[in-house]
């Protein structure tokens, strides 16, 4: 496990731009915390890192999951917010994280397919600007 304080969203984004150089085909990124927590910042740092246009990394919409292309690694981003648990089934999301892409999950405790091999990203609000980022290999 490693631990972050950053005290900017830019400092979160750099966290992130790190470690999407290190990131693989295949690999899974479930992200926890609360509303507000820096989730969608750190995916913006993920697709900076990867080469995609950052600003095109939208916070909540209606779109369940995104998908970037254009960078090193196709890059899908699911936010999983409005689901109900049971809804997650049909997104197909199983087969987003393999292959040529890397997926990163908001409220992964939507989902009910596992991802054993996922690596864990738990933000905590520390105050108004400073967040813990712990990167946890493995989901839950
Ligand atoms: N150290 C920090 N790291 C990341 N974001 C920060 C930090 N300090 C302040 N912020 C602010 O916190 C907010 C984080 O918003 P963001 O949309 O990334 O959160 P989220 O976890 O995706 O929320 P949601 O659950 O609504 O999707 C932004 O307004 C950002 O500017
Ligand atoms: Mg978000």
């Amino acid at each position: 496990m490693t631990t972050y304080l950053t005290e900017s969203e830019e400092e979160t984004q750099a966290v992130a731009g790190r470690l999407a150089a290190q990131l693989k085909p295949g690999d899974v990124i479930l992200l926890s915390g609360e509303l507000g927590a820096g989730k969608t910042a750190f995916v913006r740092g993920l697709a900076t890192g990867l080469g995609i246009d950052p600003e095109v990394v939208s916070s909540p919409t209606f779109t369940l999951v995104h998908e970037y292309r254009g960078g090193r690694l196709t890059f899908y981003h699911a936010d999983l917010y409005r689901l109900e648990k049971a809804a997650t089934d049909d997104l197909g999301l199983e087969e987003m994280g393999v292959a040529d892409g890397v997926l990163a999950v908001e409220w992964p405790d939507r989902l009910t397919h596992r991802f054993p091999a996922a690596l864990t990203v738990n933000i905590d609000i520390v105050n108004d600007t400073t967040r813990r980022i712990q990167l946890v290999a493995g989901s839950r």
